[in-house]
This record gives structure tokens, sequence and C-alpha cells, in this order.
């Protein structure tokens, strides 16, 4: 049961939620559970797991240290200031947008312009993977995809620099939904993992990072 032992990892999960003002935000459909439940069966496996988690409903899985976060930069922050570890994994919908202006009173409707203007998230993957004092040994993404999904998470995969990619097909009942279907996709190899529960790729994941463990 313990043959992650010893093994230190990073999962952010999750959406992240951007604040126009107190009481308004940008978000997305994510439910954190497939995040959840690989840190949840990572930590079974005897792993030192941290979450870094957006907001959810979720209850922290045992034996996982879980730090909240709200917004890409607090999640990119949270994550920087974990690092080191052995293995990251980038499971959180991050948004790719926030707005440009917070309002710290809440922004009455006519001020609010109709075309809000939006500036760019910094990528969370994209900065550990070419991290250079503290690049964990295996980095690896997920690729929210709702077509073309192996060639779009091939491109992915060299574009953020990760070793891993897992293609996870999102069109349908996946987004908050308790399956999940995805390809496991390296610089060798594809594999596919037929459609399971999320515990279940969440194990398939785990099996996966034991065995490249074995041929260290
Ligand atoms: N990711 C991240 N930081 C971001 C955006 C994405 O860490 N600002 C991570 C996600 O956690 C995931 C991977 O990058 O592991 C791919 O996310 P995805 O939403 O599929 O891709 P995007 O980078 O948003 O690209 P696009 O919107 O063009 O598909």
């Amino acid at each position: 049961m313990n043959r992650l032992e010893g093994l230190s990892i990073i999962i952010t999960a999750g959406p992240t939620v951007e604040a126009i003002d107190p009481v308004r935000f940008l978000s997305n459909r994510s439910s954190g559970k497939q995040g959840y439940l690989i840190a949840e069966v990572l930590a079974e496996h005897g792993a030192d797991v941290r979450l870094i988690s957006g907001p959810t409903c979720l209850p922290c899985p045992n034996d996982v240290s879980r730090i909240d976060v709200e917004s890409a930069r607090d999640m990119l922050a949270a994550v920087e200031s974990e690092l080191p570890a052995s293995v990251f994994i980038a499971v959180a919908a991050v948004s790719d947008w926030r707005p440009a202006e917070f309002y710290e009173l809440k922004a009455e409707k006519a001020a609010l312009s109709s075309t809000l203007e939006l500036v760019e998230n910094p990528d969370i993957l994209k900065a550990v993977s070419q991290h250079t004092e503290k690049r964990p040994d295996l980095v690896i993404g997920f690729a929210a995809e709702t077509h073309d999904l192996l060639e779009r998470a091939r491109a992915k995969r060299l574009r953020k620099g990760c070793d891993w990619i897992i293609a996870n097909n999102v069109s349908g009942d996946v987004m908050g939904g308790d399956e999940n279907a995805a390809v496991l996709i390296t610089s060798d190899r594809e594999v596919e993992w037929a459609r399971a529960t999320k515990r279940e790729i969440a194990v398939k994941l785990a099996n996966a990072i034991d065995a490249t463990r074995a041929t260290h």
C-alpha cells in the first residue's frame, strides 16, 4: 500500500475564481472531483500530498494537506511557495483571464462597461515546467478539450513543457460528473484509459507514476 512513500507531490485542483468586485466573479464549471480523487489515491499509497485548491464543495481527503486559494495568481504563489516537490500535477481548471480592474465596492451596473476588459492570467503549469531551480522530476498536466482531443493535447504538452499530459474529453457530462475517459500522453507512448469512474482514473495515474519510479 505504501509504494509511493518518499514521494512529495503537489496537485492543483478545482476552478479559480477571478473577482470583478466583492459580489461578482468569473469562473468555470470545474467541480474539483478528479483532482481531489488523485490526491486521495496518491496519499493512500503513501505519498506526501499537498493539494492547492480553488473553491469547491469537497472535503479534504484524509492525510492530504490542503491550501485554499481563489485566483490564478494566488494559486501560482501557493505553488511557488510549496516547491520543491518530486511530482507536480496540474488538474485545476485555471481561468485563462481575469478582469483588468477590481472594484473595491460593488460596481453599479452602469459603471461596469458592457465589454469587460480582461487580462491574461499566468500559466501555472508552464511556470512549473520551466522552473530553473525547482522543477519537479515529473510534471503532469491535463488537457481539457471538447474536440480534436489527441492533436490538441500533444501540442499542449510541447507548448507547456510538461513531461506527461492527460488528454481529457470534457464534452458531455465529464465536468461535474463522476466518470472520466482519458489518454496518457508522454514523449514516447500514448495509453488510452477507457471511460471509468474518476477514482479509477486516479488509480491508473498512481500506477503510472509508480511504474515510472520503478524504472529510475
Ligand atoms: N493550466 C495552468 N495555468 C493556466 C492554464 C492552464 O496551470 N493559466 C494548466 C491546467 O491545470 C492543465 C493544463 O494547464 O493542466 C491545460 O489546461 P487547459 O485549460 O486544457 O489549457 P489552456 O492552457 O487553458 O489552453 P486552451 O485554453 O488554449 O485550451
